[in-house]
């Protein structure tokens, strides 16, 4: 299937308060540059992202005020309370060249250690699927634990998956997706949940590992030791 350039919505719009601090992680310095940066160059330099629409907290006085990346342009928008809401934002403030056929990609600002291949090849293989997402199956054993932190059971791990992010949805199936979601009050914590309630069956990609979501402080040292080994 021929694939025509896409956009890709970056959700920015966190606190990042499992991190700390007064700074929201994304502009926390990864290498000496905000941690955003490095996930935004990226997505600008793949060869298929027309452009990026990055969502921004309601009160964010730290956005460099970037209009373009490698030569595509860099738009932004605010969001919403929880990281769902954030992305239907960007996906309305997308141009109207972005139909609602049009697949777009979702990738969260707190992943820059995303590689170049692992994009591609979702696009590869979820275009034809109708969507799908970046994820990796279960390595380790996994236990459900009770109220006091015994282990109570160890539950199966097969057809189990992590998820990740980039996620590839059409434009309009996804918003209308976060959208119902959202009127039944349920929070999806990614894209593919939300497409999972509308009825649909995302093609899972298996992408690196390393594909971290920064999250506490201590996977800033780790994601630097990443990113030059990731591109
Ligand atoms: N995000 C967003 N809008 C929200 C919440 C999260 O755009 N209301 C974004 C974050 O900025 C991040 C991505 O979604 O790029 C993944 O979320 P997460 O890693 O949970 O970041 P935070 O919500 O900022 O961190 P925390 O949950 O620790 O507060
Ligand atoms: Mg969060």
């Amino acid at each position: 299937m021929s694939m025509g350039p896409l956009w890709c919505v970056v959700p920015a719009a966190g606190r990042g308060t499992r991190v700390g601090g007064q700074l929201p992680k994304q502009y926390l310095p990864l290498a000496g540059r905000p941690l955003m940066l490095h996930t935004l160059e990226r997505l600008a330099a793949h060869q298929q992202i027309a452009g990026l629409m990055v969502v921004l907290g309601g009160r964010d006085e730290h956005w460099p005020a970037i209009g373009q990346l490698e030569g595509k342009p860099v738009l932004t928008t605010v969001g919403g309370a929880e990281r769902c809401d954030s992305v239907l934002a960007g996906l309305r403030a997308l141009p109207a060249e972005v139909t609602d056929d049009a697949f777009v990609l979702v990738h969260d600002a707190a992943r820059p250690c995303v590689r170049q291949a692992d994009i591609a090849r979702l696009i590869e293989l979820a275009v034809p699927a109708g969507g799908g997402l970046l994820g990796a199956p279960l390595r380790d054993t996994l236990k459900r634990a009770d109220d006091g932190g015994r282990s109570q059971a160890t539950e199966p791990r097969d057809h189990r998956w992590r998820a990740f992010t980039p996620q590839l949805f059409r434009r309009g199936e996804l918003s209308a997706a976060l959208l119902a979601a959202s009127v039944t009050g349920v929070t999806v914590s990614d894209e593919a949940m939300a497409m999972e309630h509308a009825g649909f069956a995302p093609l899972l990609v298996e992408g690196a590992e390393d594909n971290i979501k920064v999250t506490t402080a201590a996977d800033f040292a780790l994601a630097e030791f990443l990113l030059p080994r990731t591109l």
